[in-house]
């Protein structure tokens, strides 16, 4: 039995202390069949295969099909998360869908996920923290784990971000990726996932956005659609410097150094982005880092879990290791934690 804060004098509620440690159980990871290389982007754009690597380190992406729905893409990566763990879908305690391409306000599609996977017993909810918001469902399922409030808890990170965009404008065409990576978090004899350090910052609310909201353009639909902005150069000083110390506090709340670490897998944003945080926080060298970007793009909240996938697939980092992940983006938007690998 977990231990219990006693209730004070008459009426009160009692609660566990830690009902249990929490790590990550298992992953899983779907990637949208269709590749979209750079070349194949530079007939929509004034580009060149050589601009778009040098300055993202983005080679390729994948583009979701028409059937390759939100949905679709989560049910694929929580099935193979689930399996991997080997928990059943019953057994599931709640379900958060983080992402920012689901385009219906109203209702929420974490709950269909859940009744397509058999979570019949889960609360089910969409999470929306821009490429931060995997990172904050780790925080909270942890939470969740650590309080009782549930036994098992299935993080999903899913976009359809070419949804959003406007495949002709050559500042954003060539960044993003659509996929869905999922996690199931559970109980744990160690502490598997370190404390979250995490925040916001709605001063910069305007540096990643839309260019107009649905409303304005329900009221004036003959102007472009609503698709997604971003001021690039501000969004590469915010993550290449702001977000170096929150990686090392996320280290120091788990109470390690880049020393300990078996993996470095920050948001695949830009690889020039990423070196430069390699380079700030001295990692060794032979810490391998995830690069998924080359291959997948910006995914967004699906990023850390892909790149996650793809590490332990090619044997770059090893199934219990220690692992630093730390997403950033719209909000502005931030979260670090360290974690044990699946
Ligand atoms: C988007 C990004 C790659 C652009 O790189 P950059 O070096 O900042 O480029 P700039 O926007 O300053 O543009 C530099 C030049 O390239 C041009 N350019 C812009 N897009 C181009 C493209 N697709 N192909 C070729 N040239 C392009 C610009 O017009 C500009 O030309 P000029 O110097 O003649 O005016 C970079 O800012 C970035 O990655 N930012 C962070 C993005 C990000 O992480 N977003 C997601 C956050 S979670």
């Amino acid at each position: 039995m977990p231990a219990q804060t006693p209730a004070p004098a008459g009426r009160g509620i009692t609660v566990p202390d830690l009902v249990s440690h929490a790590r990550i159980l298992g992953l899983g990871g779907y990637r949208p069949r269709r590749v979209i290389t750079n070349e194949e982007i530079c007939t929509w754009i004034d580009s060149t295969d050589e601009w778009i690597r040098t300055r993202s380190g983005i080679t390729e992406r994948r583009w979701a099909g028409s059937d390759e729905t939100l949905a679709f893409m989560s049910v694929q990566a929580a099935s193979a998360a689930l399996a991997d763990a080997g928990v059943d879908a019953a057994d599931i305690g709640c379900v958060i869908l983080a992402t920012v391409s689901h385009l219906e306000q109203t209702p929420a599609l974490a709950p269909q996920i859940a009744h397509q996977l058999g979570a019949v017993n889960a609360a089910a909810f969409d999470l929306s923290a821009g490429c931060a918001g995997f990172c904050h469902g780790v925080a909270l399922g942890r939470d969740m784990i650590h309080s009782g409030s549930a036994r098992y808890v299935l993080v999903i990170g899913a976009e359809r971000l070419t949804d959003l965009i406007d495949k002709n404008d050559r500042a954003t065409a060539f960044i993003p990726g659509d996929g869905a990576g999922a996690v199931v978090i559970g109980p744990s004899e160690q502490p598997g996932i370190g404390p979250v350090v995490w925040g916001a910052d709605g001063s910069q609310a305007g540096v990643i956005s839309q260019t107009r909201d649905w409303k304005s353009f329900a009221d004036d639909p003959s102007g472009p659609r609503p698709i997604w902005q971003m001021s690039g150069q501000q969004v590469f000083r915010w993550a290449s410097y702001e977000m170096v110390p929150v990686a090392q506090r996320a280290l120091q709340a788990a109470g390690i150094t880049v020393d300990d670490l078996d993996a470095f897998i920050p948001h695949q944003a830009n690889l020039r982005i990423i070196d430069a945080m390699v380079r700030a926080l001295k990692l060794p060298a032979d810490v391998p880092v995830a690069r998924d970007i080359a291959e997948a793009g910006n995914t967004s909240a699906a990023s850390v879990p892909l790149a996650m996938e793809r590490m332990r697939r090619d044997g770059q980092a090893p199934s219990g290791g220690t692992a630093l992940l730390i997403g950033f983006g719209a909000g502005l938007s931030y979260a670090a934690q360290v974690v044990t690998l699946p």
